[in-house]
């Protein structure tokens, strides 16, 4: 506890101090969530370890800048009814986080739906030599001093053992990223212009009962959803690795990892894989180089980490990198970036 707010205020004070005290990339905290306690108390144990004024205030502060005073006005209207649209776990996960935190049911659902077009992304999965699986992302988003914040890794607990393990921002109860030890790895990069996406586009309900890669790669491939995205999966064996392009209703496209005929990772930002990338947000190129230029010989976590690192893939929006692997799940690894960049 003490750590921890020690922590938030050594993150308080960086930020306050601006870029000259830029910080060398941090490791978020690490939580335990069991899904064996029911969806309004399994997050409050994680949520008492944070302020719940700063909580509060850094929701507040998110849906002034993201949400248009209309929309605000109609959500709160409506929030009795939206909550019985959302999917359990998930309504009851955000109800119990609203009461805890004594926030508005409203707020808290809109927190989760205003995931919105301005995301930009980069997932890789790859396959060195060996034939080891490598999955990294970066999670780019603006007005990421907030959510810097409230990053956090999570690991799931079903029956006192790790089920899944993610990274989320706190009061977020979806996952664009995580793991399901010795199984397969995920994450989602935004595809299209939406303006209120989300909830739930990557939702562990979907993947809960998925024994392996191929059994996730097909229920992240064919289970409706209410907004395009991409799919990134990684498995643990050679060529388990693909990108699934996802219309709501199902694959547009599902591009998997070739090895055996050179194709030895995958890149995917935010465009679909088979048009040109636009000029003004080539992060696809760089990142190829890069990968390129590493070779298949040398990749392992550390260097698709610095792959991640490179500028553009590398900007000032990411908020987060996590490097993974389905078979060594304990490598898991997300590093919060740009710690005390100015405001955006
Ligand atoms: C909870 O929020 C309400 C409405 O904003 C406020 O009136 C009340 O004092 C708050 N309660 C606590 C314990 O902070
Ligand atoms: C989290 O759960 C794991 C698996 O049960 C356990 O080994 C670990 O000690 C737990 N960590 C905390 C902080 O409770
Ligand atoms: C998820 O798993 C739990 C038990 O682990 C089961 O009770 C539940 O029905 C499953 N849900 C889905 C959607 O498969
Ligand atoms: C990466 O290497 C492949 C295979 O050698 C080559 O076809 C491709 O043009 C290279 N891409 C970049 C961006 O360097
Ligand atoms: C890649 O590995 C080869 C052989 O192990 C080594 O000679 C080379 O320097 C490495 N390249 C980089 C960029 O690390
Ligand atoms: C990132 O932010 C720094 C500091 O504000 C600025 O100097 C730099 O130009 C920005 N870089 C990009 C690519 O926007």
């Amino acid at each position: 506890m003490r750590a921890l707010l020690l922590l938030l205020l050594l993150l308080l004070l960086l930020l306050l101090a601006g870029p000259a005290l830029a910080a060398p990339d941090s490791a978020p905290p690490r939580f335990n969530v069991s899904l064996d306690t029911a969806p309004e108390l399994r997050w409050l144990p994680v949520l008492s370890r944070f302020d719940r004024a700063l909580v509060r205030a850094a929701v507040a502060q998110f849906i002034r800048d993201r949400v248009p005073e209309w929309v605000l006005a109609r959500i709160r209207k409506a929030a009795v009814q939206l909550e019985h649209l959302l999917p359990q776990p998930f309504a009851g996960e955000i109800r119990g986080m609203c009461d805890f935190l004594n926030l508005s049911l409203a707020d808290g659902i809109l927190v989760n739906l205003a995931y919105e077009s301005s995301a930009f992304c980069t997932s890789i999965v790859a396959q060195d030599s060996r034939g080891h699986i490598y999955h990294g992302r970066n999670l780019d988003y603006p007005f990421g001093n907030v959510l810097r914040k409230l990053t956090v890794d999570v690991q799931f607990l079903k029956n006192g053992q790790i089920a899944f393990t993610g990274t989320t921002f706190i009061g977020y109860v979806g996952l664009w990223t995580g793991q399901s030890p010795h199984k397969f790895t995920v994450s989602g990069d935004e595809r299209g212009n939406q303006n209120i996406l989300s909830i739930l586009t990557i939702s562990w309900l979907t993947l809960n009962d998925s024994e392996n890669f191929e059994r996730a790669v097909y229920k992240l491939a064919k289970t409706p959803l209410i907004a395009d995205v991409y799919y990134i999966v990684g498995g643990t064996s050679p060529q388990e690795g693909v990108v699934i392009t996802r219309n709501r209703d199902g694959p547009a496209d599902i591009w998997p990892l070739d090895p055996l005929n050179g194709e030895w990772f995958r890149v995917e930002t935010n465009y679909d894989h088979w048009k040109p990338v636009p000029k003004k947000d080539d992060r696809r190129t760089p990142a190829i180089k890069a990968l390129n230029a590493t070779g298949q010989a040398n990749l392992s976590l550390e260097t698709l980490f610095q792959v991640l690192s490179v500028v553009p893939v590398y900007n000032n929006y990411t908020i987060y990198t996590t490097v993974m692997s389905a078979a060594d799940p304990d490598e898991y690894t997300t590093r919060i970036r740009n710690i005390g960049l100015p405001s955006r």
